[in-house]
């Protein structure tokens, strides 16, 4: 188990051996699910039995459907259920599920009670903590949202048996990042445990999950509210939201952050604050492992990903923003980033691809 301190409240992650957890949830006075759609579908008659259908509120987990809309729907059917404030709200599935009703669950009477169980690698490993929630608006990503952490987290990894590769791959991304971030050793062991993990190995993802969320606590820990050190964890962000949106989003997020990855490192490097060894050392061994899509041509226009960097919405000031890390693993922020940096290391990942 591990506690989290949060301004809101502190709260705790299990990790799951078995499901017989579910079950408890249903001594919780006035308690009811929200379950991806998805989720249930594959998980009602088994790991999910113990739960009265009649208790739950479907939600498909579509990045369209993260809005104040999809809030509504949700707000209706607890407040049909109870009308009272200490109630509690489970719900269960990635981090679309959990960004909707976090925020609902915040903003209803002033926040009622919520018990989150991520099912994806991406919500076990990274985004069940950390008390961000967050909604899509006007075709913006995450552009309303709140902090709010649910006060239990329960993690149960075989659910990540059933998870499509795209999703699997947009997980292992992140987890590759926080193993960076995490410092030289945690890179190392990442080294190791990635030929497994890819084999998606259920104690290797166990430890994985584990590590990684050890790694994201040492980062919001003393910086909830992401004004500091917190902005870290944006390593690979800088160049992944661009990439993400010159391929119209066809590259996966975890997996924009790869690429977005290798081209931080080249930019650190040219900067020599990467040498070639470690640059390469990643490289071969995390980055190229962990990616499954491969970048078109369009994906990797240099004009596009600078103007998508210059759109990006955690940017102050005129200069381009950049998290890179050092030899060791040491993290740096810069806002000099120039414009003939990004182009020369597109030019070499356009190489490395052998994209024309
Ligand atoms: N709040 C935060 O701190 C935070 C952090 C990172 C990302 N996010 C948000 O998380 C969202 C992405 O979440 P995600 O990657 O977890 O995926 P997701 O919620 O989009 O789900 C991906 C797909 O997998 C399905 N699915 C879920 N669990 C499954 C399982 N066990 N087996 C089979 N299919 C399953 C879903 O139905 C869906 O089709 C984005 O909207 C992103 O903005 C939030
Ligand atoms: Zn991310």
């Amino acid at each position: 188990m591990i506690k989290l301190k949060s301004s809101i409240r502190d709260y705790y992650v299990h990790f799951e051996e078995t499901a017989e957890f579910v079950g408890g949830f249903s001594s919780i006075p006035e308690h009811c699910y929200v379950v991806d759609q998805n989720v249930w579908r594959l998980y009602s008659d088994t790991l999910l039995k113990t739960i009265d259908p009649e208790n739950v509120l479907l939600l498909q987990a579509e990045e369209e459907r993260k809005s104040l809309e999809t809030v509504l729907e949700v707000y209706n059917y607890l407040i049909k259920r109870s009308a009272k404030r200490n109630m509690t709200l489970i719900s269960i599935g990635g981090g679309i599920i959990q960004d909707i009703t976090g925020f609902a669950c915040n903003t209803l009477y002033r926040g009622i009670n919520w018990i989150f169980v991520p099912t994806t690698l991406l919500a076990q490993a990274d985004s069940c903590i950390g008390s961000k929630t967050s909604l899509n608006y006007l075709h913006n990503k995450n552009l309303i949202g709140s902090f709010y952490p649910p006060s239990h987290v329960h993690i149960y990894t075989p659910f990540l048996a059933t998870l499509e590769n795209d999703y699997f791959f947009s997980g292992m991304g992140e987890v590759v990042k926080l193993a960076i971030v995490g410092g030289e050793s945690t890179m190392q062991e990442m080294v190791d445990l990635l030929p497994a993990a890819l084999e998606r190995a259920p104690e290797t993802l166990a430890a994985c999950v584990n590590r990684s969320l050890a790694i994201k606590q040492g980062y919001i820990a003393g910086d909830e509210f992401d004004t500091g050190r917190r902005n870290m964890l944006n390593f690979g962000h800088c160049f992944g939201h661009a990439l993400e949106s010159t391929s119209n989003f066809q590259i996966p997020h975890g997996q924009a952050v790869v690429i977005g990855i290798m081209l931080a490192n080249i930019v650190a490097r040219e900067r020599g604050l990467l040498s070639d060894n470690v640059c390469a050392f990643m490289l071969e061994k995390l980055l190229l492992p962990g990616l499954a899509v491969r970048p078109k041509s369009r994906d990797l226009d240099p004009g596009a990903v600078i103007a998508g960097m210059q759109k990006d919405k955690k940017r102050v000031g005129e200069g381009l923003a950049l998290i890179m890390a050092k030899d060791l693993c040491e993290m740096v922020k810069v806002t000099d980033l120039k414009p003939s940096e990004v182009s020369r290391a597109i030019a070499e990942i356009r190489e490395l691809f052998g994209v024309t």
